[in-house]
């Protein structure tokens, strides 16, 4: 039987794609830097990954650092991953949420798109994962989110298109294998699935206008926030969501329900 390994006081959260200043990312940080977690942003946007953790570590009184890396890279994130571990508490949590997104038509979409969108949204989440698996699986505690979308559920329909929604159903499955493999090591692994969220990933900061357009068939009557997700994100994260695993969670208002 598994047992169950206590929070430490001192751990340390990886978070991909968090240093974009409206995006999901930044947001799960400083919810979870408000919640005692030391911060570690790792993010293709150096400059921007060191001014976030900068000024979450300063606004919270928790130790952060943001370090420059591609996450479909595996020497990229060898090296950002010993700079964290060589710096911070434990690795307890990574969310894997660095991500693009692919507007482009099925049949205008070229072998270089269709490789750099899983390139990034997939093969990173296995990279990632795969190399701070290593200290949790020593550790015997764990946990992971990695960041899906409803357009793997609803086969697009908000913005991105195929590639994009073929790379985050992909993310449901890697979800389910992983935990299958790491749960007698006390790791959880989840999915959580948005719907439309008011980032800058969809082409931009989002009009009023085309807020309104994307609204309708929302039971909720409006995009998501970015704190939203966060608190979702730090739940699954947190030392109360130890049974479960192998999930995805749906936060989209009740435009999809599963
Ligand atoms: N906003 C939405 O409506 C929505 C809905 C469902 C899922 N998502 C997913 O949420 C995640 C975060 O998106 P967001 O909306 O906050 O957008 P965002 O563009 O603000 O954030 C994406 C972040 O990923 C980083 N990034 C891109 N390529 C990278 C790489 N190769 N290596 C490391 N970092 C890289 C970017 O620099 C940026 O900080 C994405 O995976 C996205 O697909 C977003």
């Amino acid at each position: 039987m598994t047992a169950i390994t206590p929070f430490p006081t001192e751990r340390t959260v990886v978070l991909t794609g968090a240093a974009s200043v409206r995006g999901i990312g930044r947001a799960a940080a400083d919810r979870l830097a408000s919640e005692g977690w030391s911060i570690a942003i790792l993010d293709i946007n150096a400059e921007d990954a060191s001014a976030a953790a900068a000024e979450i570590g300063s606004s919270r009184a928790v130790k952060a650092i943001g370090v420059g890396a591609d996450v479909s890279d595996a020497a990229s994130v060898d090296r950002a991953i010993t700079e964290i571990e060589g710096s911070l508490p434990p690795i307890v949590a990574l969310a894997n949420l660095a991500g693009i997104s692919s507007p482009t038509p099925f049949m205008e979409t070229t072998v270089e798109e269709w490789d750099k969108v899983f390139a990034i949204n997939m093969r990173g989440s296995f990279i990632v994962s795969q190399r701070v698996l290593k200290g949790m699986i020593e550790r015997k505690l764990g946990r992971i989110v990695s960041i899906s979308s409803i357009s793997a559920q609803r086969g697009g329909g908000t913005y991105s298109k195929v590639a994009y929604s073929a790379s985050k159903a992909g993310i449901i499955g890697f979800t389910r294998a992983l935990a299958r493999e790491v749960g007698e090591f006390g790791v959880t692994v989840n999915a959580i699935a948005p719907g439309p969220i008011d980032t800058d990933i969809m082409g931009g900061t989002l009009s009023e206008d085309r807020k309104a357009q994307m609204s309708e068939g929302i039971m909720m009557g409006r995009v998501g926030s970015r704190e939203e997700v966060a608190a979702l994100i730090a739940f699954l994260l947190g030392p109360d969501a130890g049974y479960i695993t192998a999930a995805t969670y749906d936060i989209n208002g009740g435009l999809q329900v599963s």
